[in-house]
């Protein structure tokens, strides 16, 4: 799958078969959003890679759909670095777009995760001054959700707003 039709088929999934899935293929995930760009190139993030379900279970707490996936990334950023919130963005987006093209689902947990962000980063081993930013949950599709996007006419303008 090229990277256009990766933009153009990712949508957030939201239910999984419960497969699990290969290392070498969350290895190029994650690969995916270590080669993110990053303001000053800083690179100011390290990703846990969570298999094991009694851990996926703990994270899912009040979305159930989520014990189905078949790993979880977590994104751990450190604050510290300037554009650390923009910097995990990019990484995020690159990871969501490989597991579109190695055919999975996921999605990107941030509203889910600030309201546990301190339970998460207990449970994960996360140093008290980092931020867990990010979770994303990846497996095998139940279904492929479709979502509406404006058109292109809508938001793009030429030469002047
Ligand atoms: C910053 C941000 C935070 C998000 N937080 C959550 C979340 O906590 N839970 C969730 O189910 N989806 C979350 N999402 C996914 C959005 O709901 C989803 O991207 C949006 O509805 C558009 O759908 P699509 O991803 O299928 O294009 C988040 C997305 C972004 C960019």
């Amino acid at each position: 799958m090229d990277v256009f039709e990766a933009i153009r088929t990712r949508r957030s999934v939201r239910a999984f078969t419960g497969e699990a899935i290969p290392r070498e293929d969350l290895e190029k995930i994650v690969d995916a959003g270590r080669l993110a760009a990053s303001g000053s190139n800083k690179q100011p993030w390290d990703f846990i890679v969570i298999t094991d379900h009694t851990i996926i279970e703990q994270l899912a707490t009040t979305s159930q759909w989520i014990e189905q996936a078949g790993a979880m990334i977590a994104v751990v950023m450190d604050p510290e670095s300037r554009w650390w919130m923009e910097d995990g963005a990019a990484a995020v987006q690159n990871m969501l777009l490989a597991a579109t093209a190695l055919g999975y689902g996921s999605c990107w947990l941030e509203g889910y995760v600030l309201r546990n962000e301190e339970a998460f980063k207990t449970l994960l081993g996360v140093p008290p001054e980092k931020r867990l930013m990010v979770l994303v949950p990846v497996g095998v599709p139940v279904e492929w959700p479709t979502k509406e996007k404006k058109p292109l006419e809508e938001v793009i303008h030429w030469e002047r707003y």
